[in-house]
């Protein structure tokens, strides 16, 4: 029951990574769960699947600062507070060339994965100070620790969430709101199945195995690995944790 209590607001809730934190979330006894997507239509699925009176639901796109607003002021009038705030919606753009890499894909990107985290701790940090803090937990990636050819809006989208990481748990430090990132490597979901076919048209297993033979470990993580790290930043065992870094990579970056 390392949830007891805490109430928890997740954005990408629909994914991959989002739906499995949820479900281990239930596991450890988390009092109510909103889950924040794009559409009511993805939300359905795995608010079908949770099948917990405790899971609620939010369209909102993270990159408006109305939508954040929106699911932020739903949360307060379902639970009163934030507890824990996954910061976890992501897109990955395009597989291309900086040359040509489309300026409207760039701005996309950047709109989610930074702007939308940015946002998500702007309008909840004044309910997590009156509520005497809370957990923020933001996704970034391998990629926000090293280059990849061919996606450079996501890598700049991915370093930039550290230094937004980092200046939130320094604002937030003195009302015990805590802020870290995790660092996964390719997990095995949709958004890698995106990238695949990406960085090799049709021939999408070739490219998992080579992304796979980079990773000591030997294999892609799971939805559910990443989903037991939020769940220990989540929860009270870190309380001294903030400002890091936690990578999850089958030894990848090592
Ligand atoms: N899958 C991987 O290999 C991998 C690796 C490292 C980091 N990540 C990161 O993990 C996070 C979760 O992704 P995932 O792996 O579960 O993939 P996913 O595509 O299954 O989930 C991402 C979710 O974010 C939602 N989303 C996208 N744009 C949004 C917006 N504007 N507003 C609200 N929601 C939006 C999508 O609808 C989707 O449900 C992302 O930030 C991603 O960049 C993924």
């Amino acid at each position: 029951m390392r949830l007891k209590n805490k109430v928890a607001v997740i954005t990408g809730g629909a994914g991959g990574i989002g739906k499995a934190t949820a479900e281990r979330m239930l596991e450890e006894g988390a009092e109510g769960i909103l889950l924040v997507d794009l559409d009511q239509e993805s939300l359905d699925k795995p608010k079908l699947e949770l099948d917990s009176d405790k899971v609620y639901t939010f369209a909102a796109d993270v990159s408006k600062s109305s939508d954040v607003e929106g699911y932020t002021k739903k949360a307060i009038d379902l639970f009163g507070r934030i507890d824990v705030l996954f910061l976890n919606a992501g897109i990955e753009g395009e597989v291309k060339p900086m040359e040509q890499y489309p300026e409207e894909t760039f701005d996309n990107v950047i709109g989610v994965n930074v702007k939308g985290v940015w946002l998500g701790m702007k309008y909840a940090f004044p309910y997590m100070r009156e509520n005497g803090g809370g957990s923020v937990i933001i996704t970034s990636s391998v990629a926000g620790l090293e280059g990849t050819p061919n996606v450079s809006a996501y890598v700049t989208s991915k370093h930039a969430t550290i230094g937004a990481m980092k200046v939130g748990a320094l604002e937030g430090a003195e009302d015990d709101i805590r802020v870290n990132s995790i660092h996964p490597s390719p997990v095995d979901n949709r958004m890698m199945r995106s990238l695949e076919e990406g960085f090799a048209p049709g021939a999408a297993e070739e490219a998992k195995n080579k992304f796979e033979q980079s990773i000591p470990l030997g294999r892609y993580g799971k939805n559910e690995d990443m989903a037991d790290l939020v769940l220990f930043l989540a929860s009270d065992e870190s309380e001294f944790i903030t400002g890091s870094k936690f990578v999850i990579d089958g030894g990848m970056t090592a």
